[in-house]
């Protein structure tokens, strides 16, 4: 059993909490926020309601997750630090300088940012040499995948040991070569949703349309063929003559993007104030939740489910 320290008890952080005490490791839980940390038990019962577990054995793997008032009793028992605080890196700096005034200068820390490099985060640190990238996807209980990626200065070893207790907890591990923005999971989602608002501010369709054409067919495909296999299976030649005739056409845009500055102008956010790009009415995002876990634990039942826990080669 693994100790935990997590900083940062959000979404990510009781998730990542969830997930490491199913594996049975221990996990406490730091916030700065009193309110979530009074939350966190009601949250981790949730949770672990929603990936089927309970009775007895869903108590014992609660009793795993506690609250830490305390960022120095959560620093000092911890064999291995998450940080999982809001994506900005002023923020993030700030955590981790007070992470390495409390902590032995050997306990890793692994940062669970989704697009920031991970050298700058390392950036201000005593001994950057311990910060792994160590990227987990919501919600973490239930998606197998767990990115791992250096930053320039990043010890070896300590990403060798980052994966091989990510692969032992039967998790899909994929390591990265090298540290880039947005790892790998995060560029292909943008790139999609990219050319998705270009299609919308191109008046091509409208933003139920992108959902219906993405859940009824790529949606499908990539959870049982990756795009990799797909070019493969269809033929390089075929996948060399579409790309040559729609790259030209596809989104370039860096800096306005209409289709979602727009609603945004308007004051729709999104779920969090009743409109985004589609109408959020009182139910809707209880609904999605749902029907965001059933399908993830649908998919996984399936015969299609990817990944074995051993590390994924390296991607370029
Ligand atoms: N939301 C996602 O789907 C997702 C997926 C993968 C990775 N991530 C990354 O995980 C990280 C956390 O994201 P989240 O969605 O859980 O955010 P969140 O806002 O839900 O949680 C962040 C928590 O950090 C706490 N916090 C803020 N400052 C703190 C401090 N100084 N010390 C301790 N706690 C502090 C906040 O009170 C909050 O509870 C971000 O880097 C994000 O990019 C998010």
């Amino acid at each position: 059993m693994t100790r935990f320290g997590i900083v940062g008890g959000g979404l990510m952080g009781h998730g990542i909490a969830v997930a490491l005490a199913r594996a049975g490791h221990a996990a406490a839980v730091h916030d700065v926020d009193p309110r979530t940390l009074a939350a966190l038990p009601a949250r981790v019962r949730r949770a672990l309601a929603e990936c089927g577990a309970g009775g007895p054995q869903a108590e014992r793997t609660a009793a795993r997750v506690t609250a830490a008032p305390a960022l120095g009793d959560l620093v000092r028992d911890a064999d291995v630090i998450v940080e999982a605080v809001p994506e900005r890196l002023e923020v993030k700096h700030r955590v981790l300088a007070a992470l390495e005034s409390l902590a032995a200068p050997g306990t890793p820390v692994w940062t669970n940012t989704s697009v920031l490099s991970i050298t700058r985060v390392a950036e201000g640190m005593a001994h950057p040499g311990r910060l792994v990238g160590v990227h987990w996807w919501n919600p973490p209980y239930l998606v197998p995948l767990v990115e791992v990626a250096p930053g320039a200065r990043t010890e070896r070893r300590l990403v060798d040991e980052a994966c091989a207790l990510l692969a032992a907890m039967g998790r899909t591990t994929v390591r990265l070569r090298r540290d880039v923005p947005g790892f790998v999971g995060n560029r292909l989602q943008f790139a999609l949703v990219r050319e998705a608002l270009h299609l919308l501010d191109q008046g091509v369709c409208d933003p139920a349309t992108i959902d219906t054409v993405m859940r009824s067919s790529l949606g499908l495909r990539w959870s049982a063929v990756g795009p990799m296999e797909n070019a493969d299976y269809i033929g390089l030649e075929l996948t060399r003559d579409i790309l040559g005739s729609l790259a030209p056409h596809l989104s370039s845009d860096t800096g306005a993007f209409p289709g979602i500055d727009v609603p945004l102008g308007e004051g729709r956010r999104g779920r969090s104030c009743g409109a985004g790009l589609l109408p959020w009415p009182p139910g809707r995002d209880a609904e999605v939740a749902r029907r965001l876990s059933a399908g993830i634990r649908r998919n996984l039942a399936g015969p299609a489910a990817a990944g074995s826990g051993a590390p994924a080669p390296a991607t370029r």
